[in-house]
């Protein structure tokens, strides 16, 4: 990047709207594109941070499938789910919003009409697999039968997962639907597909030497090899074309007449998001999208997992171009996988430690994940993350390093000087050789941030804080207050300003620590600036400062250790409970089982697990503490149809009488499902 640009437009992957988010999608795409911004911003520059939920597909189709919900049913709940994580993690997107609003519908049809219009798309007619059951066209997910390579009889239409050969539905062998489990029958279907072939050289040009028409766009040095190493031997391959509609009732609808029933593929809808989510944030910051999307003073910055580099760097940047308006991206820092305790970090075996539990079992410990994560991103290789390592790394340098010296230098502020910052005398070697170096691993730190070295970049910053604690080692102020107390003042008052330097170098990474540091030192929101080493002048006041970092215990990661071995034994023995002993009927008849419907519903202050609900029961409405809220939103438990026991006797659960019980059933992960009548009965129907 030679020239410095106007403004900057930095994404992070849309995630699916499927399921929660874990630490692994964390420390590929939002914790790195995080740290950038927070920094670009602190440096006063003009930056959009775009993000949102990804919310068609035929992962998601399938998963509403499954379940008998509507898709709009479960991206709902994730979109709401994941965004809540982020936020409260500190991930501080200007935009979150989704591929399933009204103005993505918008977006994604205009862009696609353009391209339609200018002949971008070839439109062709093929015979795919069809559902004569379901009367719908197969996605290649939705089609399972025998590979031809290895024989493995759960290979997918796209793939299979055992000898990792790329399938056509058609090379399988044996095909079955997965939706109905029927043998499919092949149908002609019309499609428009993008011809990348047509694209091969300009997109080799950009993605090898970084030119585009010819003239110097980016530096290729400046991109991950890795990431350059995937394309090439993409484009190497031998580029194909690609269908970019799909027959789905899921998704944006084709916005052309002879296409009816089709929607756009969800690579070409998802990236859009970006656009549109842009567009949505700047309509209300009296901004205007364009100027970043379709300004050469604008730098677009991707931030993606490793799995998503193709679609970035070649299928998006050709619709980019072919479109003609857009600008392509000046880089994509993607990041390779984390897996974790020593296997990969897997969403259905529920191999993973997800952002939304960390938030509620860690309350107030956002910058301690933030801090392991960024130490340990995959920014070149694959990474390790394990719980001895979070506790290791959270007590012997956050707290060790990090809290130990700014606390030392609080209190002695405190002590010696009641809080007022005492100036320096004559400067010695030693306090000009500590300052330098303050001054040189800041600067370092926001070099290599620059260069998406996140994990350097946070090392640096903490060597600011082993400065420090240095110093106070080697000059032992304490010792001279009687005798030197010049000497003393001096070496406080330098100290005072390595704490404010350290508090602007961690902002980017630890934005929590940051606040609580410039907050104590009264100097809130100090910018990024070349040299943040004399920010505390004489007599400057400071304040209290909160405890920043507790140690993790052995009993902590080893409750966190057995929650992930109860998970791996779940998948390996899908054990259901052993029977109960029986009953008579007349026990059984004794219990009062009916349908209700949740009109209200809220969290209950200081508990993690209850909710209080408002039921009607056909003949009262009346509260119903449930121990639901890990699993359900509150908004989400509005107008649900629910089984209740009605003729529980009362009792009072954290200071809330509750009136029954709902019943819930458990899978053997311990999560929650409410059960509802199958018709559409009224509250009062009776279960029996
Ligand atoms: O891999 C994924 O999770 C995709 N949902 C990423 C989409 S990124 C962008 F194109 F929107
Ligand atoms: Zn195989």
């Amino acid at each position: 990047m030679t020239k410095e640009p106007k403004r900057y437009l930095v994404t992070s992957a849309l995630p699916y709207a499927n399921g929660p988010l874990h630490i692994g999608h964390i420390a590929g795409a939002y914790l790195p594109a995080d740290i950038y911004v927070r920094y670009l911003r602190a440096k006063g520059k003009d930056v959009a941070f775009i993000c949102g939920s990804d919310e068609h597909g035929a992962a998601i189709t399938l998963r509403a499938k499954k379940e008998n919900k509507h898709p709009k049913e479960i991206v709902d709940y994730y979109h709401l789910l994941m965004g809540g994580a982020f936020k409260d993690f500190g991930i501080s997107f200007d935009e979150y919003y989704r591929t399933s609003s009204e103005e993505h519908r918008q977006m994604s049809s205009d862009i696609f009409l353009k391209l339609n219009s200018k002949g971008v798309f070839d439109k062709q007619t093929s015979r795919q697999y069809y559902d004569e059951e379901q009367n719908q066209f197969l996605a290649d997910r939705y089609i399972m039968g025998t590979c031809p390579n290895c024989g493995n009889d759960k290979a997918y239409g796209d793939q299979c997962e055992k000898c990792g050969t790329a399938l056509s539905p058609l090379d399988l062998i044996d095909p079955k639907s997965t939706i109905s489990g029927s043998k499919p029958v092949l149908k002609e279907t019309s499609h428009w597909y993008l011809p990348m072939s047509h694209h091969q050289s300009w997109i080799g040009d950009f993605i090898q030497n970084g030119s585009l028409n010819g003239k110097f766009h980016h530096d290729p040095k400046e991109w991950k090899a890795h990431v350059v190493g995937q394309c090439m031997s993409w484009i190497d391959g031998g580029l194909h074309s690609r269908a970019m509609t799909r027959d789905l009732d899921w998704g944006v609808p084709v916005p052309l007449e002879d296409a009816e029933g089709k929607v756009l593929y969800v690579w070409l809808d998802a990236p859009i998001g970006y656009i549109t989510n842009t567009k949505v944030w700047a309509d209300k910051n009296g901004k205007n999208w364009e100027d970043y999307w379709k300004s050469e003073d604008c730098q677009l910055i991707h931030f993606i997992g490793k799995d998503n580099i193709v679609f970035h760097c070649i299928i998006f940047p050709i619709i980019l171009k072919a479109h003609g308006e857009f600008i392509l991206p000046s880089n994509v820092p993607a990041n390779e996988f984390m897996n974790l305790e020593g296997d990969k970090i897997s969403t259905s075996r529920n191999w993973a430690v997800w952002l939304h539990e960390y938030l509620q079992e860690f309350p107030g410990k956002q910058d301690e994940m933030r801090y392991v994560l960024g130490s340990i991103m995959p920014e070149q290789k694959d990474s390790e993350f394990t719980w001895v390592d979070f506790k290791d790394r959270v007590n012997n340098e956050l707290a060790d390093i990090l809290g130990n010296f700014v606390n030392r230098v609080f209190v002695l502020t405190q002590k010696y000087y009641e809080g007022k910052a005492p100036g320096t005398f004559d400067a010695l070697p030693v306090d000009e050789q500590i300052m330098a170096a303050v001054t040189d691993a800041f600067q370092t730190t926001g070099s290599k941030i620059e260069q998406f070295r996140f994990r350097e970049a946070l090392a640096e910053a903490m060597n600011i804080a082993r400065l420090g604690n240095k110093y106070l080692t080697e000059t032992e102020p304490w010792k001279l207050l009687k005798s030197e107390p010049n000497r003393t003042a001096t070496i406080l008052h330098n100290c005072l300003n390595i704490v404010a330097t350290l508090s602007v170098a961690i902002r980017p990474f630890l934005p929590f620590t940051s606040a609580k540091l410039q907050q104590g030192l009264n100097i809130e929101d100090q910018p990024w600036s070349d040299d943040a080493s004399n920010v505390i002048k004489k007599e400057h006041v400071i304040g209290n400062l909160p405890i920043l970092f507790e140690k993790i215990t052995d009993e902590i990661v080893a409750a966190q250790m057995a929650k992930l071995s109860a998970s791996k034994e779940d998948i390996n023995t899908s054990a259901a409970e052993p029977l109960k002993e029986n009953i008579a009927f007349d026990e059984f008849q004794k219990m009062d089982i009916r349908v209700g419907i949740i009109k209200a519903a809220e969290k209950i202050a200081k508990t993690k697990k209850l909710l209080k609900l408002l039921v009607d029961t056909g003949v009262d409405e009346r509260t119903i503490v449930s121990g639901i809220a890990e699993f359900y939103e509150p908004e989400h438990c509005i107008g649900k149809k629910v089984i209740l026991l009605a003729n529980l006797a009362p009792r009072e659960i954290k200071g809330v009488m509750s009136q029954g019980m709902i019943l819930m059933a458990e899978n053997n992960s311990g999560e929650l499902s409410f059960i509802s009548p199958e018709k559409d009965f009224l509250a009062g129907a009776t279960v029996r």
